[in-house]
């Protein structure tokens, strides 16, 4: 279980418990939190997932893989460092604390 804040564009925080096994991006899902699209359901095929990731826990995540690389660069303002897309992101204990910010849209 890992407890993850979700901020909305707009400053909206949602602090909610998502269970370990589901994605970052099911736990918005989820929980109603509006911001992450998750168009494509999960398959890495659609980057309407897009989140930023707390300058903070960048390098405590697991390294993007290929596909998620790629399909970033479809995402509305993509950062280099911070940018990931939640489908990608499995929870964990290690997840605990997270906090990701919305873009401003997604594609
Ligand atoms: S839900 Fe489509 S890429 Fe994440």
């Amino acid at each position: 279980m890992a407890k993850i804040t979700y901020i909305e564009h707009n400053g909206t925080e949602h602090v909610v418990d998502v269970a370990n096994g589901l994605t970052v991006m099911e736990g918005a899902r989820d929980n109603n939190i509006p911001g992450i699209e998750a168009d494509c359901g999960g398959a890495c095929a659609c980057s309407t997932c897009h989140v930023y990731v707390d300058e903070a826990w960048v390098p405590k995540l697991p390294a993007k893989e290929a596909m998620e690389e790629d399909m970033l660069d479809f995402a509305y303002e993509p950062d280099v460092e911070k940018s990931r897309l939640t489908c990608q992101l499995k929870v964990s204990d290690a997840l605990d604390g997270l906090v990701v910010r919305m873009p401003e849209k997604q594609i």
